[in-house]
């Protein structure tokens, strides 16, 4: 078996997380039996999830010190314990930190090469990405024809893509919040979003009442904290609040901030509606069928920011926080 480098766990990050919560060790591949795969990373996924499991007792199943740290990824088999697979095969699971996977067969799904590229199924083809975004949109806000929806995280990899989904599903009017005026000139000129709002800039609460008159009738939020706050200013009546993520709490899981707006709620006759993807199994098949279709028609379009080497990974999880990222942030392994 392969010699593995992998980045484990060394600290529970105590605030913000950075590279000396991490360490680079090398090891012998674990051991290979019936019903398990060996995988050759190629790429892994840098999501904002990989922060809520590494303070112990986290929001996901934690990173253990010293650990390997989850994180999804995309790889080639190269040994097989399971009739499913073979060598050579393109795969994607929970790879975790490291160069080599041994995983459980029954955690791997086969790369349909026919519906995107490998690195498309960590992104608009993943169910902890583009899945996200589409059963967000259609099962979760239920969006109908003409409204106007506002989506916060919008540069990042789920939210560049729930605002496309938005409008594909007939959404009037989509406007995207993110941190810089580079980010909201991307929304805009290259992904078709119709008007962006720079948080960084202030006054969100204003911005998106200037830009949404008559008010927000679904909020997909990525971020939470006072974006969240800002949004809630601005519903219209019967408006659906969707909680997909709150990244701004995510170095902070202890001491986790409601929106102090809340009552905005009640006044608007609106609801907020909270959803993790995993719940929605019955609808992988449709919402990567649509995705697929969307990728192969252009009318889907995907930016990948991609780092290179394992070694980067601490890095790219901190960057990721920072904004460092513009649509699915890749780390290239080999
Ligand atoms: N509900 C579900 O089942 C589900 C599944 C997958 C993901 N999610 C959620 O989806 C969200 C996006 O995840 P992702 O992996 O696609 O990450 P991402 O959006 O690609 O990256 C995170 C982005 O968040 C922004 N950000 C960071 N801190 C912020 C802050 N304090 N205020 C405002 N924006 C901030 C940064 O962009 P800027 O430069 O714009 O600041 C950064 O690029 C997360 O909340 C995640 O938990 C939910």
């Amino acid at each position: 078996m392969p010699q593995n480098r992998k980045i484990v766990l060394k600290s529970h990050p105590k605030g913000p997380v950075g590279v000396e919560n991490f360490d680079m060790v090398t090891d012998q591949t674990g051991p290979m039996a019936a019903g398990l795969v060996c995988v050759k990373v190629d790429h892994l996924s840098i999501d904002a999830f990989i922060r809520t499991t590494l303070d112990g007792g986290g929001f996901h199943q934690s990173a253990k010190l010293g650990g390997v740290v989850p994180a999804l990824g995309v790889g080639t088999v190269v040994e097989s314990g399971d009739p499913a697979f073979v060598v050579g095969d393109i795969v994607t699971g929970p790879m975790c930190s490291q160069e080599y996977a041994v995983l459980p067969a029954a955690m791997c799904g086969k790369v349909d090469t026919r519906l995107g590229s490998p690195t498309a199924f960590l992104g608009a083809l993943s169910i902890a990405t583009g899945l996200t975004s589409y059963v967000g949109m259609k099962y979760v806000a239920k969006i109908s024809g003409g409204e106007t929806v506002v989506v916060s995280g919008a540069a990042g990899a789920v939210g560049s893509l729930a605002g496309q989904v938005a409008k594909l599903l007939g959404a009037g009017r989509v406007i995207g919040i993110a941190g810089g005026p580079k980010k909201c000139a991307f929304l805009v000129d290259e992904l078709g979003f119709d008007a962006a709002v720079d948080y960084k800039a202030g006054d969100v609460s204003g911005q998106v009442s200037a830009l949404a008159p008559n008010g927000v009738d679904v909020f997909y939020d990525n971020v939470g904290g006072e974006v969240l706050d800002a949004v809630l200013m601005n519903l219209a009546i019967e408006a659906r609040v969707v909680l997909c993520g709150a990244v701004s709490q995510y170095e902070n899981m202890a001491d986790v901030r409601g929106p102090k707006n809340y009552l905005k709620i009640a006044e608007r006759d609106a609801s907020l509606l909270g959803f993790t993807i995993f719940h929605y199994p019955d609808k992988y098949g449709e919402a990567t069928t649509a995705m697929a279709d969307w990728l192969a028609s252009g009318e889907l379009i995907v930016h990948e920011t991609v780092g290179t080497g394992l070694e980067n990974f601490p890095a790219a999880v901190r960057a990721l926080l920072d904004g460092g990222n513009t649509g699915k942030f890749l780390l290239k392994v080999s």
